[in-house]
């Protein structure tokens, strides 16, 4: 298979629109069997619940060239299962999960001339995401959904790829406690829009939020989770039920204990015992694992040890041992990868 003529290694985190994408809908209380399409719009009913009251929930994961020139999905599982726990938050019906897998190895399979080489450091990000689209003016939630999948090529999340960020601690809330950040819903994201451009504007690359009920504790960033390092390579990660499950997070603390031997917490994490980390980094499907050098608290400046020139020694042997598996350069725990072809 030809793969697209694309500028694989200046690509961003954008969209490129692709050429296949997977639709199904939900009626009369069942989804219906599903379809690849090459229509990339949505036509929807101007009270369409999505459009109303905001219901929606989604995914990312992504899809990778391996060395030996497979395509590989990274433990859509996992994500599968993320999405069920996400729609029955917003009593949204589940898409099923074995369908939920099938429908993005589909999508991958359809797009496959968009799967970046492998070496480029590029990926194909992978959007699941369901809506309510009937009619719903009364707060009640909608009856009729659809769930899509599209792919778009993506470089790295943030300018500069593997250069250390510089954050600051945000005035705002991005999860309430007993709220919805636990689950990946546009909701989330939509509340955390002023705040990432209010950030922006003032030239920090992401927020760090702090818990709203006590403002002590780190929660995570708009898109990723935390991941500390100790001065004696402890991995540590803030635990929370406001925050998103990572998939990325849950595999890293595995693979810092399985592959690389070293202790991980998974705690509660107050800000005051930041200044005392050797390295931080932010973890996600998009962000991968990207660095932080620096966080801005109100003008206090926490500077990490492992500076503002590359990553940390212990971030960079996670960063490499994690993409060496997505990679297929590394054996990959049971399951980790699905072969798509
Ligand atoms: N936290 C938030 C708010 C996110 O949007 C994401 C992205 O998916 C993550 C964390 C990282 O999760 P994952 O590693 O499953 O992509
Ligand atoms: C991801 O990492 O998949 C995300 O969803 C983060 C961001 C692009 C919203």
């Amino acid at each position: 298979m030809e793969k697209k003529q694309i500028d694989w290694s200046n690509l961003g985190f954008g969209y490129v629109q692709t050429d296949m994408r997977y639709v199904s809908n939900f009626k009369d209380g069942k989804w219906d069997e599903g379809e690849l399409t090459p229509d990339a719009n949505v036509v929807l009913n101007e009270c369409a619940g999505v459009l109303q009251y905001a219901q929606t929930v989604f995914e990312g994961l992504k899809a990778y060239t391996t060395e030996d020139g497979h395509i590989v999905m990274f433990r859509p599982d996992l994500n599968a299962k993320r999405m069920a726990d996400s729609a029955r938050r917003l009593e949204m019906p589940v898409f099923p999960e074995d369908r939920f897998i099938e429908a993005v190895a589909q999508t991958v399979k359809a797009n496959a001339a968009y799967v970046p080489p492998y070496g480029s450091g590029a990926t194909l990000y992978v959007r699941p995401y369901m809506f309510g689209t009937n009619p719903v003016i009364g707060v009640k939630p909608a009856d009729e959904y659809q769930f899509r999948v599209f792919t778009t090529p993506v470089g790295p999340y943030f300018k500069g790829g593997a250069k250390p960020i510089t954050i600051k601690v945000s005035d705002f809330d991005r999860a309430a406690p007993h709220g919805t950040g636990h689950i990946k819903a546009g909701l989330n994201y939509a509340m955390s829009l002023h705040a990432i451009v209010t950030a922006h504007e003032e030239g920090f690359a992401e927020n760090m939020y702090l818990d709203a009920a006590t403002r002590t504790k780190v929660e995570e960033t708009g898109g990723a989770n935390f991941i500390f390092v100790t001065k004696d390579n402890k991995v540590v990660t803030p635990k929370s039920d406001s925050i998103l499950p990572s998939i990325t997070r849950r595999s890293i603390l595995h693979v810092a204990k399985e592959y690389l031997g070293l202790e991980v917490e998974e705690r509660e994490v107050f800000f005051d015992e930041v200044k005392d980390f050797a390295e931080c980094g932010l973890c996600g499907t998009a962000a991968v694992i990207s660095p932080v050098g620096k966080i801005v608290d109100h003008g206090k400046e926490i500077c990490f040890p492992s500076g503002m020139d590359e990553m940390g020694p212990v971030t960079k042997k996670l960063y490499e041992t994690l993409t060496g598996i997505q990679m297929g350069h590394l054996e990959a725990p049971e399951g980790w990868l699905k072969v798509v072809e």
